[in-house]
């Protein structure tokens, strides 16, 4: 663990709904989940999920913000919908990073994340009239790409014609496009162009280069007169014009918050098993969702971060396209869905709903370096007779317990399940271990044995107060 020089700053992690130093005040039915609380030291700190996005990691990311310095945003783009709940209040942010509703917390977006300069104009104009001036507080990286309007285009028309068999089905938000950009350089517009005295040059020349590209995929004319050089050139001023204050070396200053031993948040978005080297290839996002792609997309050397909390629901969803091999395409899923209000954020889709995949999120916790479960939406499962978590597949014959590396092979998987008794009894009034149900607990245990990591964090509803601390979670930044 990192040596502290200067005093740092802490985290006193308790149960219930008031902080105290004192120990134990409770304990709970199981060894593992017994808690008391203490103080523990916080440097680097990763929020990642484990599923395939949409775990509520914005919440959490919103309830620790406070005890840290910095919150950045490293990868992905505005398919992000990020729900953050204050009181009556409601933010749903896709750019900007959950930490944005604390006055005292610095927030980066860095090199890895793909941004909408319209819809993140939007999101800050959203924030101003409900008192967030995100002048004050957030920093852009000079070095994040740009999801340009031919993106979208190219997104839809691929998306529409291209694939034959199942699409991926993506948020049609121009990510993938923009990070093929990214990667073929020839076509890519960074946030340092906008601020530069070529930027008029290059956005005319890319959008001429790009309508002759596009009209080969099948671009309608008015989405190709939607991108000419004369709608462009301007575009893009008056986004630099409102931008340009926010446009920083984000990797500058956040080396230099390490060095200063500040407390750094990092925010992924999506879930792991969308990570476009690791997860349910090819339907997947475009950048690296896992753990891994933490120090690559923020610009920061692994030895700045300590600790990675993985966050998954107590069971499973997806939007779009690929196999999903615990799947409820029945009445089950469909309670579920219900219950958990499983619509998309950032597209309003449904979300495919099923039991909880212990062999994909075993899978992911390894890959991200995980110290510490977070385990969401316990509310939702309060309402089954009895609940199933996948132990292992089956694969053409054969109990395998890795996640195959071919969409086919997934899809052929059957998940072998294990029956677990429900609890049946509403816990989101749960504020401490002692207001579970031994069921719950009996399932909580059961998942930390499967995926291998103790869980550190329960929560029963959007409410920031409907989040519990377990011994576990105090003992991050200990180990
Ligand atoms: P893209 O990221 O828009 O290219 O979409 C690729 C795949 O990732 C699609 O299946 C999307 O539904 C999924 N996806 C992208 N972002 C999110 C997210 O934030 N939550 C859940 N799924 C996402």
């Amino acid at each position: 663990m990192r040596q502290w020089q200067n005093e740092p700053r802490s985290l006193t992690l308790c149960v219930g709904p008031e902080k105290s130093n004192t120990t134990p005040s409770h304990t709970g039915s199981l060894d593992s989940i017994i808690f008391h609380s203490k103080e523990v030291l916080l440097s680097g700190t990763c929020v990642i999920g484990l599923q395939w996005g949409d775990e509520a990691k914005g919440k959490l990311v919103d309830l620790l913000a406070p005890r840290f310095d910095c919150v950045i945003r490293y990868q992905g783009g505005a398919n992000a919908g990020h729900t953050v709940v204050h009181g009556d209040e409601v933010y749903k942010l896709h750019h900007i990073p959950s930490g944005i509703l604390h006055a005292d917390v610095q927030n980066f977006i860095t090199p890895g994340v793909v941004i909408n300069p319209t819809t993140m104009l939007q999101e800050i104009d959203g924030l101003a009239p409900r008192g967030i001036n995100v002048a004050d507080n957030l920093k852009i990286s000079d070095r994040a790409h740009l999801v340009m309007p031919w993106h979208m285009i190219e997104d839809a028309t691929i998306n529409a014609v291209s694939v034959k068999g199942e699409s991926i089905g993506t948020t049609n938000r121009g990510i993938g496009p923009c990070y093929r950009d990214k990667v073929g350089r020839t076509h890519a517009i960074r946030m340092v162009d906008l601020i530069e005295g070529s930027r008029d040059e290059r956005i005319a020349t890319v959008a001429e280069q790009k309508t002759v590209l596009l009209r080969q995929l099948g671009a309608s004319d008015e989405e190709l007169a939607s991108i000419a050089p004369e709608k462009m050139v301007p575009l893009a001023a008056s986004w630099a014009e409102r931008l340009a204050p926010m446009i920083a070396d984000t990797t500058d200053l956040i080396l230099d918050a390490a060095e200063a031993k500040q407390m750094l948040l990092f925010e992924g978005a999506q879930g792991a098993l969308l990570d476009i080297d690791h997860g349910t290839y090819p339907f997947v996002t475009s950048s690296n969702s896992s753990g891994v792609g933490v120090c690559a997309g923020a610009g920061v050397p692994p030895k700045w971060i300590d600790h990675v909390l993985g966050v998954c629901k107590a069971y499973s969803t997806r939007v779009g396209g690929g196999p999903f091999p615990t799947e409820l395409a029945d009445e089950t899923g469909e309670k579920i869905r219900k219950l958990g209000n499983e619509f998309g954020t950032t597209t309003g889709r449904p979300r495919r709903c099923g039991w909880f995949d212990a062999v994909a999120v075993r899978y992911t916790a390894r890959l991200s370096g995980v110290s510490r479960l977070a385990l969401m939406m316990m509310d939702v499962l309060a309402h089954f007779e009895e609940l199933k978590v996948c132990v292992a597949y089956e694969l053409d014959g054969k109990e395998i317990h890795h996640l195959p590396s071919h969409a086919d092979q997934l899809r052929r998987c059957k998940p072998i399940l294990e029956t677990i008794p429900g609890w049946n009894t509403p816990v989101d009034h749960a504020r401490t271990m002692s207001d579970f149900p031994p069921g719950a607990l009996a399932y909580v245990k059961r998942i930390e044995e499967l995926v291998g990591v103790p869980v550190g964090i329960l929560s029963v509803g959007p409410d920031r107060a409907q989040t519990i601390f377990t011994a576990e979670a105090a003992a991050m930044g200990l180990d």
